[in-house]
């Protein structure tokens, strides 16, 4: 079996796959069910010195049903709803009785994470995540924790910000960065009603999901470019390949918070038994192997100057890349079991590869 541990800054994590601040880690009891959902260790949702008060509604899938409403979320949800001190002395304690390792979340100004994180170290918690999403000043944020707390300390960025200058900036002040927040204010609108689906100033809010992964996955891969600090993945993680792309990337660690939304606490242990099996099948020993992977091709010149070619012992002739092809380059025909393709009208545009579901093309 491939080794899925990762040594995240001195936490041993089991697994690479871990909860992010969000609702599907809103308290202890929770962040217990992602443990036994086979999380590698558990994030907590945000705690600043005052309970949030959260307009409602506060989350809204993107498109209806099952399929659509994994493009991703908007939410209008703030920090916790739960009083700091009901987090050191119940909330903590229940996710820190799992055994794995927990990371808090805290929020906002230097002055109030420096008054919070030393009673979260003392109830044992093992590292400390900051947002930044509503303050911005990360230098002063971080300076404040790392003299206030020994334990590790993470900054989360919003993509909002220059990633790299920011990352660059606060690289000698913290332990690892976390990539990325979500990203916004975005709208809905339900057209039943004309109103919007979210009950925040002006209906806003923040895009999490599949839809944000294009972004997290940019932002990941300059950050792990630009510092020699571990950085850790979230925005759409649904699946171990979005995992292991991130982990290409640069990431040593991934967060899921929109998929275990629609999914459920078995998220984590699912997306973690998929790494797993592609590793094997792909003869990796150890998940730590794929941190970075990608990276020296991102400096390369990427392009496809070889013809197109189909593996007939994968393709299932489903016509999806035919549909797909504005150059009408492909030709599939289920009944006379053909498969074609006019190499003159392609264009080696790279659809086809992308949308094909059983990975049966490839242009050299
Ligand atoms: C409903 C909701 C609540 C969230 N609350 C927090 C929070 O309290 N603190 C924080 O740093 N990020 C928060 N996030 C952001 C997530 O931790 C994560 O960065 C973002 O959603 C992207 O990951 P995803 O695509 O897996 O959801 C929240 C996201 C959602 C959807």
């Amino acid at each position: 079996m491939p080794d899925l541990k990762v040594n995240l800054a001195g936490l041993k994590l089991r697994n690479p796959v871990l909860t992010a601040a969000g609702p599907a880690a809103r308290d202890g009891m929770t962040l217990l069910n992602a443990a036994t959902g086979g999380a590698g260790g558990l994030v907590a949702k945000t705690v600043s010195i005052k309970p949030a008060e959260v307009p409602n509604p506060n989350i809204t899938a993107l498109g209806r049903g099952r399929v659509k409403s994994r493009r991703g979320l908007l939410n209008a949800e703030l920090w916790s709803e739960i009083p700091l001190s009901q987090w050191l002395e119940r909330e903590y304690p229940i996710a820190l009785s799992s055994g794995l390792p927990v990371i808090a979340s805290v929020g906002y100004t230097p002055e109030e994470v420096a008054e919070i994180a030393p009673k979260i170290e003392d109830a044992g918690v093992q590292a400390i995540e900051f947002s930044t999403h509503y303050v911005g000043g990360h230098v002063e944020i971080a300076k404040a924790l790392k003299d206030a707390v020994d334990i590790p300390i993470f900054a989360k960025l919003s993509p909002k910000v220059d990633v790299v200058a920011v990352a660059k900036e606060i690289e000698k002040h913290v332990d690892g960065i976390v990539a990325i927040n979500t990203y916004g204010p975005c709208l809905r609108i339900d057209i039943e009603t004309g109103k919007p689906f979210l009950g925040s100033d002006g209906g806003e809010g923040w895009l999490s999901g599949a839809a944000l992964k294009p972004i997290a996955m940019r932002c990941v891969a300059d950050i792990a470019s630009a510092v020699d600090i571990p950085v850790i993945a979230v925005g759409g993680v649904s699946s171990g390949e979005d995992s292991i792309e991130f982990m290409m990337a640069g990431a040593s660690a991934v967060q899921v918070c929109t998929a275990a939304i629609l999914e459920g606490q078995t998220v984590y242990g699912r997306i973690a038994g998929e790494m797993s099996d592609w590793l094997k099948e792909h003869q990796y020993e150890s998940v730590s192997q794929l941190t970075g992977l990608a990276l020296p091709h991102l400096k390369e010149k990427h392009s496809l100057r070889g013809k197109p070619q189909v593996n007939l012992e994968k393709c299932t002739l489903c016509g999806l890349c035919e549909k797909s092809c504005v150059y009408n380059a492909i030709t599939v025909n289920k009944k006379k079991d053909f498969f074609g393709i006019d190499e003159d009208r392609c264009q080696r545009c790279g659809m086809c590869i992308s949308v094909c579901p059983f990975y049966a093309l490839s242009v050299g």
